[in-house]
């Protein structure tokens, strides 16, 4: 063992692709890595610089979109992209605005049943969602990234793909969803042999 000083500590969790509303009234999508759920409550840590940030403070709505592993490369698409108009500085080297993130990547907005952001058709889950409180996350490391804030969220409705609910019930079937994971900057999708589920699954 060795102490070391890694950039980033991402040791692999799923992505989501949110919805926010831009002030037009139009949808913004941002990908993200940085969020988890206890019961249908969901922290996302968002950096301050995104338009992301802006839109959830000004309207506390969002849907947290799901993709599929096999849509890494539509998610890749998005990565070098900001509502932002202009580019803050940090960024502007890796990234260019962009007002209508849905046709930059070739995806198709649904509209949603309890907010005003639409969602993302082609993600087999998305969760309507509805900001309980934003706090400030502090941290050096963070504030050499322009500061970021946890956004606690509520989940009012989760909408899934057929495909990966178990027929008759309202679970989801762990052998066939499966998250698109980010790990230290690359895409993976989990391995597909189970290890064992808990006492209570
Ligand atoms: C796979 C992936 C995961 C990301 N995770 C996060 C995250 O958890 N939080 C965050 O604020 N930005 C994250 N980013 C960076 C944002 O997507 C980026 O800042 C983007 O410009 C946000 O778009 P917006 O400015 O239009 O909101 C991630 C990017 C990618 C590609």
């Amino acid at each position: 063992m060795r102490s070391i000083e890694p950039k980033i500590l991402y040791f692999g969790t799923p992505v989501a692709i949110v919805s926010t509303l831009n002030e037009d009234g139009s949808t913004n999508l941002s990908p993200i890595s940085s969020f988890w759920t206890l019961g249908w409550t969901m922290t996302l840590g968002v950096l301050k610089d995104a338009k992301m940030a802006e839109n959830l403070e000004r309207h506390g709505e969002c849907v947290v979109n799901l993709p599929s592993p096999v849509m890494w490369e539509v998610v890749e698409k998005l990565a070098p992209l900001t509502g932002k108009d202009p580019v803050p500085e940090e960024k502007t080297k890796q990234f260019r605005t962009e007002k209508d993130k849905f046709a930059a990547a070739g995806l198709t907005r649904v509209g949603s049943e309890v907010v005003r952001p639409v969602r993302v058709r082609e993600c087999p889950i998305q969760m309507e969602a509805k900001v309980i409180s934003m706090h400030e996350l502090g941290g050096q490391k963070i504030a050499v990234l322009g500061g970021g804030l946890a956004a606690v969220v509520e989940v009012l409705k989760v909408h899934a793909d057929e495909e990966f609910i178990v027929d008759g019930t309202d679970h989801l079937a762990p052998d066939k969803w499966s998250p698109l994971v980010y790990n230290f900057r690359h895409y993976y999708s989990l391995a597909d042999k189970e290890l064992g589920k808990t006492f209570r699954a």
